[in-house]
């Protein structure tokens, strides 16, 4: 079956019944979006099918990346879609800038790069994927360090937002915003914007609620997306750390999504959206990715099950960014400045 059925597949959910959030601006993005990272487990052709698949079911909102090296068989994927008769202006588009490609002279050829492969004229939200300009080959373990890596340089992050900036003026991205920012950086990078974030997009689930960071950003007028939702149950074993908690196993999850009908990882999404911030879901399987937006379109959590689930915070981040360390021996959390200071080199 195609996105151009005319008849809505069964398990398919109306768009306009997608709860939405709205940007600074006024312009509106469906809360949830495919996830489109398919890391060790989906290989391109896989996640380019779920886009489509996803697209039938009613998703309007594809979370993108250069990194995840599949931008062009979900490129392929949404023409179809297109072609099938959802229009372009109903679809919300995200990719996100490389950390190879910070360079001033680099964004520009970048972003040409996502918008072909993607086959858009125009990106509806452009990402600095991460605020350090270091990198590493995919797959690599997390000991791997960039012998050119470095800490956060605020300058050199303003020399690329500037070019973020300019894909706007130039009108090739409609919006643009970070992800994997801090306070301390996000508040020298709102005295210097001219062209202010629009969305940090951050890992967000019951057990890493950063709930202190949403409220800062939300107060700012940008809005969040929340990273990793369900804790990223598939992640490879070299992105896990025995402290790693799970929070589809979590007894408070577990309790509510029995007592509502409902898998684990379908809680955690309601849980995200009702707290007013997006989530972004990967799945490959059209049951998990149908019952995610049936799940977040549905009956709301009751007060009293947020208020369980608020509870179960653990502050445990998955996605540390140990490949993204600029020295030797260094903590993880220095990524991530601990002391609400900016970590000096
Ligand atoms: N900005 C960043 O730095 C950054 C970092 C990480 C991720 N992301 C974005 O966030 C997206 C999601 O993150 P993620 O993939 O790490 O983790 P996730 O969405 O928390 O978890 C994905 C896993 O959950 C399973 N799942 C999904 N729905 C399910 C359901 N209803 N029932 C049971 N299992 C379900 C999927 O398995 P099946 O495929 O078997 O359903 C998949 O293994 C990525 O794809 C990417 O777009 C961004």
């Amino acid at each position: 079956m195609s996105a151009q059925s005319s008849s809505p597949a069964p398990d398919a959910v109306d768009p306009r019944r997608v709860p939405q959030l709205t940007l600074a601006g006024g312009d509106r993005m469906p809360a949830i979006g495919l996830g489109t990272f398919g890391s060790d487990h989906a290989d391109a052709a896989e996640v380019a099918a779920a886009v489509l698949g996803a697209a039938e079911v009613g998703y309007r909102h594809f979370d993108c990346a250069a990194v995840y090296a599949n931008e062009r068989e979900i490129g392929a994927a949404l023409q179809q879609v297109i072609a099938g008769g959802v229009p372009r202006d109903e679809l919300w588009i995200t990719s996100k800038l490389w950390n190879d490609s910070h360079a001033a002279e680099s964004v520009l050829p970048a972003c040409r790069k996502s918008l072909d492969d993607l086959q858009l004229d125009v990106l509806d939200l452009y990402l600095v994927h991460w605020p350090f300009p270091n990198h590493h080959a995919p797959g690599v373990d997390v000991s791997a360090r960039d012998h050119h890596a470095r800490p956060y340089i605020h300058e050199e992050f303003m020399a690329t937002w500037r070019e973020m900036e300019r894909l706007v003026e130039m009108g090739w991205v409609r919006h643009i915003g970070t992800s994997n920012m801090t306070e301390a950086k996000m508040k020298l990078l709102l005295r210097d914007a001219r062209i202010r974030p629009a969305v940090e997009q951050c890992e967000l689930h019951p057990h890493c609620q950063q709930q202190r960071w949403v409220d800062y950003l939300q107060s700012e007028g940008i809005a969040v997306v929340g990273f990793s939702p369900i804790g990223s149950p598939a992640r490879p074993e070299r992105d896990r750390t025995p402290e790693d908690s799970v929070d589809i196993e979590d007894p408070v999850v577990v309790e509510i999504a029995q007592r509502l009908g409902l898998h684990p990882a379908v809680v955690c999404l309601k849980w995200g959206v009702q707290r007013g911030t997006g989530v972004v879901p990967m799945s490959t399987k059209r049951r998990n990715y149908a019952a995610n937006l049936q799940g977040v379109a549905g009956a709301p959590l009751s007060a009293a099950d947020m208020a369980a689930l608020a509870a179960i915070d653990r502050n445990c981040r998955l996605i540390k960014g140990q490949v993204f360390l600029w020295k030797q021996g260094q903590p993880w959390e220095d990524l991530w400045d601990p002391t609400g200071e900016i970590t000096p080199p």
